[in-house]
C-alpha cells in the first residue's frame, strides 16, 4: 500500500524516481509526488492521479538534482486530493517526508503542535510527522536526531524517507511494520518500499528490520535502531529479474500473469514432490516435522484471494490427512480472542507477505503459543520473516492488483502440505503417488485451459453489460465460486456473489431471472449430480448458465447456455484448473467495460492498513 522511492548518487534523480514509482504503482495510485534537492534548495511537485501524470508535469530537462524522494499514494487519512498527496513538508518547508503506514497517535500530536503554533495544510497523519520532525529539528539542529526522536514518540506503523535542505547530501529512511529496502549500486543508493523499484539498478539489497533506520549519503550508509544502536546490515540478492516485472508483450500484467500459470504452478511444486514414494519434501518445514505429525488441529488465516485458497486447503487437508481445519479471516481472528494454544499449527497465507491483518493474526497466534507457518510469495517479506517456518509459493512477482497466479500457486503448495500431512497419517503410498502424479500433470492441463480463451472472450462479449452475476459451486469448487465472484467485482465493478450451489435455494434463487448470468463450476466429482440439479433449478427460472465442466461432459450442454471445458483432474486439484477460465472471464468483461484492469479503483496490491 503506497510506494516509496528515494535516490542519491551521480545520475539525474528525476528519471530514477519516476521510473521507480511506475514500477510500484500497483501499490497505490491515488496521487503521486516527489521532492528533490538542487543547489541546496528543496523542490517539490505532487499531483492527484497516476504517476504518468506527474511524469508529464515534471520538467526533467530543467532538473539536475541527484538526490530525491518520491511517493505514490493509496489514501488512508484524507481524500485522495492534491493537498493530501505526499511528500509532506514541515512548517519551514526545509524537510520533506514520504510515508507508508498509519500514525495512530497523530491527532494528539497534531493538537499539541497546533497549541505550540504549528499549522497544517492537509488531513494526513504524514504531515503531522513532517511538522513534528521540523519542530524537533529547530531544537536539536541535527536531522538524524530529529527523525529518531520523532519516531520514538509515534505509535503505529511506518516506512519513511526524509529529505532536507538543512542536510542536503543525505536521505534518512526507517521502517516499522511497512517494508523498506535499500539498494546498493555503484556509488549510488536507491531506497524503496518494494524491490521492484530497485532491480533495474542493482540486485544487492539490505532489507531494513522493524525499528531500524538507514542514513544514506553519496559515500555510503549506516544502519541503526531508532534507539541509536548501530546494526550490522546483511546484504542479500533480489530473487527476480527485470523481465519478470515487465508486461512481456501482453496488454496487461493480469493477462500476462494468467498466462504464466503453467510455469508458476510448476515452480510451486518443482523439486518438492517425491513421486516414487508418493510424498513431499519441503525444506522450509524441516524443523516442523514433529509438530506437524502431532498436531490435532490446524488453523488457516488469510485475507481476500489468499483466504479463498485457504478454504481449498481446508478441504484438501481434511480429506487427505483427516485433521480438523478452521479457516479464519485474519481481520476477524485478530480481534475475537480465538481459542488457540501451543498444540495448534497455524498456516498464514499471503501473496505480498505484508498484509497487516494477516500479520496481526500471526502475532495473536504466536502470543497464544501456537506454531505459525507462512505460505508466502514475496521472499524476504515481513510475514516470511515473522513466521517460525514457511513455504514460498515461488509464483514470481505479481503486479496485477487482482491476484491470479498467486492463487493457483497457493493451492498447489497447500496440496503439497496436505499430501505431506496425509502421508504422516493414514494416506497410503499408492494414494500419495497418484496425487503426486496428478499434481505433475497440472501445467500441461493449464495450457489446455488457456487455449479456450477465445470462447471465454466471446462469452464476456455477450454478458459484459449485465449488472449482476452469481457464481455457484460445491465442495472444492465452492471456494472457487467465491474467487470467481471476487475477480469480477474487483476489476469490472459488476456486482457478483459466490455461493455454495445448494445454498442458492435458501435465498439467492429469488434473484434469478432471464437477466441473471449464473456461472456454475460443475466439474466431475462425487457431487456432480447434485450440482446438475442446481443447474436445472436455475434453468427452470430462465437464468443464463455459463458452466465450467469436465471435458467429455455432453450432458451439461443440454442445460447450459455456454460450456467451458477443462481437462479431467482429481477433484481436489480442479480449483487450480477452473480458476483460469474464471480469471479470463473477469479479465475480458473488464476489458469490454474499459476498466483499468491492472489498477482497479480504490484497491492496492498489498493492504498494509487495517
Ligand atoms: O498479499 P495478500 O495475499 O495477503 O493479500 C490479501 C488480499 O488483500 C488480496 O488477495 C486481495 O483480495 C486481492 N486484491 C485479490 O485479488
Amino acid at each position: 500500500m503506497c510506494g516509496i522511492v528515494g535516490y542519491i548518487g551521480k545520475q539525474k534523480a528525476s528519471h530514477i524516481l519516476l521510473n521507480g514509482l511506475k514500477r510500484m504503482e500497483y501499490r497505490g495510485y491515488d496521487s503521486a509526488g516527489w521532492a528533490m534537492i538542487e543547489n541546496e534548495k528543496l523542490n517539490l511537485l505532487k499531483n492527484i492521479g497516476k504517476v504518468a501524470h506527474l511524469d508529464r508535469l515534471t520538467p526533467h530537462d530543467m532538473i539536475n538534482a541527484t538526490v530525491g524522494i518520491a511517493h505514490t499514494r493509496w489514501a488512508t487519512h484524507g481524500f485522495p486530493n492534491h493537498l493530501n498527496a505526499h511528500p509532506h513538508m514541515d512548517n519551514s518547508e526545509n524537510i520533506a517526508v514520504v510515508h507508508n503506514g498509519i500514525i495512530e497517535n497523530y491527532t494528539a500530536l497534531k493538537t499539541k503542535l497546533q497549541k505550540d503554533g504549528y499549522y497544517f495544510n492537509s488531513d494526513t497523519d504524514t504531515e503531522v510527522l513532517a511538522v513534528f520532525i521540523g519542530a524537533i529539528y529547530e531544537k536539536v539542529q541535527d536531522l538524524e536526531k530529529a527523525v529518531r526522536i520523532a519516531l520514538s514518540e509515534i505509535d503505529g506503523t511506518f516506512g519513511i524517507a526524509v529529505l532536507s535542505s538543512y542536510e542536503p547530501e543525505k536521505i534518512i529512511c526507517a521502517r516499522h511494520g511497512s517494508p523498506m529496502v535499500l539498494g546498493i549500486g555503484d556509488n549510488e543508493y536507491i531506497v524503496a518500499s518494494d524491490a521492484a523499484a530497485i532491480i533495474q539498478h542493482t540486485n544487492q539489497v539490505v532489507y531494513l528490520n522493524d525499528k531500524e533506520m538507514a542514513i544514506i549519503t553519496r559515500d555510503g550508509f549506516v544502519t541503526k535502531t531508532i534507539d541509536n544502536e548501530n546494526t550490522e546490515p546483511i546484504i542479500e540478492e533480489i530473487n527476480f529479474d527485470l523481465a519478470q516485472i515487465e508486461k512481456g508483450g501482453f496488454d496487461h500484467f493480469m493477462l500476462k500473469e494468467i498466462h504464466e500459470q503453467p510455469e508458476t504452478v510448476f515452480n510451486s511444486f518443482r523439486g518438492r514432490l517425491l513421486a516414487d514414494v508418493g510424498n513431499v519434501k519441503l525444506g522450509g518445514l524441516n524443523n516442523m516435522m514433529d509438530k506437524l505429525r502431532k498436531t490435532k488441529r490446524i488453523i488457516i488465516t488469510a485475507c481476500g484471494t489468499s483466504w479463498h485458497a485457504g478454504l481449498v486447503g481446508e478441504y484438501m487437508i481434511e480429506q487427505m490427512a483427516q485433521i480438523p481445519v478452521e479457516v479464519e479471516y485474519a481481520s476477524e481472528f485478530r480481534y475475537r480472542n480465538p481459542i488457540i494454544g501451543p498444540d495448534d499449527v497455524v498456516f498464514a497465507i499471503s501473496q505480498s507477505g505484508e498484509t497487516l491483518d494477516t500479520l496481526a493474526a500471526i502475532k495473536e497466534a504466536r502470543q497464544k503459543g501456537a506454531t505459525v507457518i507462512g505460505i508466502v510469495n514475496v521472499v524476504g517479506s515481513t510475514i516470511a520473516r515473522e513466521t517460525e517456518a514457511g513455504v514460498y509459493i515461488h509464483a514470481g512477482p505479481e503486479i496485477g492488483v487482482a491476484s491470479t497466479k498467486a492463487f493457483t500457486s497457493q493451492i498447489t503448495v497447500l496440496s503439497l502440505i496436505a499430501l505431506l500431512l496425509g502421508r504422516m497419517r493414514n494416506l497410503s503410498q499408492p494414494e500419495g503417488q497418484a496425487i503426486a502424479e496428478a499434481i505433475m500433470e497440472l501445467p500441461d492441463k493449464i495450457r489446455q485451459v488457456l487455449a479456450t480463451e477465445k470462447e471465454i472472450k466471446a462469452i464476456a462479449e455477450k454478458y459484459y453489460e449485465n449488472k449482476n452475476f452469481l457464481y455457484l459451486g460445491r465442495g472444492f469448487n465452492y471456494p472457487l465460486a467465491l474467487e470467481g465472484a471476487l475477480k469480477l467485482k474487483e476489476i469490472s465493478y459488476i456486482h457478483a456473489e459466490g455461493y455454495p450451489a445448494a445454498e442458492m435455494k435458501h435465498g439467492p434463487i429469488a434473484l434469478i431471472d432471464e437477466n441473471m448470468p449464473v456461472v456454475f463450476i460443475a466439474t466431475k466429482d462425487t457431487i456432480y449430480d447434485k450440482v446438475f440439479s442446481n443447474i436445472e433449478e436455475v434453468k427452470a427460472r430462465k437464468g443464463k448458465i455459463i458452466a465450467i465442466a469436465t471435458e467429455g461432459d455432453e450432458r451439461i450442454k443440454k442445460v447450459a447456455d455456454h460450456v467451458i471445458y477443462v481437462p479431467e483432474v482429481m477433484p481436489m486439484l480442479n480449483p487450480i484448473l477452473s480458476a483460469v477460465p474464471l480469471q479470463l472471464l473477469a479479465y475480458h468483461i473488464a476489458l469490454k467495460l474499459e476498466c483499468d484492469v491492472d489498477q482497479p479503483r480504490n484497491l492496492a496490491k498489498s493492504v498494509t492498513v487495517e
